[in-house]
């Protein structure tokens, strides 16, 4: 029986922005993503039935359907039917570290996971290309996963364009346990406020009016400053238009925000729909310290708080 073990990072986001509305009901986007070294294991061991379960000890982590790893196994099966009925289900356990619920995309990596170690299981060989575009049928973020590192994602997030790597730099993370935010409100929320200033969708076959928008993703002020690896300016222009929303339902997001810009980081943002804000620093000792100073500021056993490293790639194996 063959088994994997991976490594399934987090991502955030340096740069968020909505740029209107699309026809299948999603928002079009210009975003960067940056993985980050904060990982979950995912491990897949054959288990020569046909059948599939999942193992997670984390009490917010659905074991069933709704799991984006076991929506990532179905989707498999119903790709490649002759593989799955050659070699069969797997046990697949997730040993949980990404917090669930925070906007570090910690579903959609383990769904990632799981493509990448079908194939291998599987003796599939498929592309980085192929394994992406079954990633986009599970979720708007599933593709950034796969690949990892830094890049500008368009469309619903699942138009990839990699930039050069930012390895170098590091993030301080912070969430408060009991918070999370639902995507999906956070973009409902959105369209109710502010949907009045979006490009009308376009009629099919005409160039959408958002197009321009998009285009300007590639050549934004941000993609410059990584294209210069330089850290400064990165952290002046991190953007995300969903703390529009999020920040003011969460009052207790918006005021760790304001601790964690207190202390002069590069920059500070919340990541995603939230609620994890994250602060940019240069290097491990500079990122040590100021967790050591948010601690000290909000001593609070419920927020908790990560050291972690920009990291290069997608989903390696362990
Ligand atoms: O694609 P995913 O399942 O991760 O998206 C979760 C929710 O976030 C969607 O149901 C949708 O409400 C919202 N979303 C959106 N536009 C995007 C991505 C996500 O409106 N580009």
């Amino acid at each position: 029986m063959r088994s994997y073990s991976l490594i399934a990072p987090a991502k955030i986001n340096l740069h968020l922005k909505i740029i209107g509305d699309r026809p299948d009901g999603y928002h079009e986007l210009a975003m960067v993503l940056q993985g980050i070294d904060l990982a979950d294991r995912v491990i897949l061991n054959a288990n020569g039935t046909d059948q599939f379960r999942l193992h997670c000890d984390h009490p917010e982590v659905p074991t069933d359907q709704s799991n984006l790893a076991y929506k990532a196994a179905v989707l498999m099966t119903q790709e490649f039917p002759d593989a799955f009925e050659q070699y069969g289900g797997a046990n697949i356990t997730i040993d949980k570290y990404i917090p669930v619920g925070a906007g570090l995309a910690g579903g959609s990596t383990n769904g990632a996971a799981v493509l990448v170690g079908l194939d291998l299981i599987w003796g599939l060989g498929l592309t980085q290309g192929e394994l992406q575009d079954l990633a986009a049928k599970l979720g708007s973020d599933v593709p950034f996963c796969i690949a990892g590192g830094t890049a500008i994602a368009t469309g619903r997030g699942e138009q990839l364009s990699p930039l050069p790597s930012l390895d170098s730099l590091y993030a301080v993370l912070a969430k408060y346990r009991s918070l999370s935010v639902s995507t999906a409100w956070a973009y409902q929320t959105y369209r109710q406020q502010f949907g009045d200033s979006y490009p009308p969708i376009a009629a099919t076959g005409s160039v959408p009016a958002t197009t321009p928008l998009k285009q300007r993703a590639h050549a934004g002020e941000i993609v410059s400053a990584i294209m210069q690896h330089d850290g400064a300016r990165i952290g002046r222009l991190l953007h995300n238009d969903l703390e529009k929303v999020v920040l003011p339902a969460y009052p207790q997001v918006l005021q760790l925000r304001e601790t964690m810009q207190q202390f002069n980081p590069l920059g500070v943002m919340m990541s995603g729909s939230g609620p994890t804000v994250f602060a940019l620093v240069e290097s491990q000792k500079e990122a040590e310290h100021l967790q050591r100073q948010i601690q000290a500021a909000l001593p609070d056993p419920d927020l908790q708080t990560w050291v972690t490293r920009f990291r290069a790639g997608g989903i390696q194996i362990a």
